[in-house]
């Protein structure tokens, strides 16, 4: 078992985050188990956010997979919404002000700033990884290299 500690938000502590995601997943490859593992460990080791899970790519539209947090949209049509948008445009969404994003899909009022991940693997789009944070401006530049590589980590230890 790993000794997860709360890390920070900089490139160090995404260095350490990093390290700990390849400890946490080394030794299992279902996509489930490692899906809901992942966001947990999102959602526990990253601080103000109020959501962190997955949209799955199911016949070109995104369908709610595991996830932490509030109980949320389960179908969202590639192109609406910022998972929406991750999903058609193949490019991580970074929102500072969701109400500002249109078309943005308010699951939970209480977010206010969002990062949205596209995960493709063999050049397929498996989904994508979705935060949300109450916090205005929650996710800098550093916060979003951090989390794309998590992401990567994730799917290259993953069965997708
Ligand atoms: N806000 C998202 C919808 C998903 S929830 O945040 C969990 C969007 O606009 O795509």
């Amino acid at each position: 078992m790993i000794d997860l500690q709360q890390t920070g938000n900089g490139l160090e502590g995404y260095g350490l985050l990093a390290a700990q995601l390849e400890a946490l997943l080394a030794d299992e490859r279902d996509f489930v188990a490692n899906a809901a593992q992942f966001s947990a460990f999102l959602y526990t080791q990253l601080e103000d956010l109020n959501w962190a899970g997955f949209y799955l790519n199911k016949h070109e539209q995104l369908v709610l997979g595991p996830f932490q947090g509030q109980v949320a949209c389960v179908r969202i049509p590639f192109g609406k919404g910022v998972c929406g948008a991750a999903a058609s445009s193949l490019q991580t969404q970074r929102v500072e002000d969701v109400h500002a994003f249109p078309g943005h899909i308010a699951c939970d009022s209480a977010s206010n700033s969002e990062l949205v991940v596209p995960l493709v693997k063999e050049g397929r789009l498996i989904g994508v990884l979705d935060l949300d944070s109450p916090k205005l401006s929650r996710f800098t530049e550093v916060d979003q290299r951090g989390i794309e590589n998590l992401a990567a980590i994730f799917l290259r230890l993953t069965e997708c």
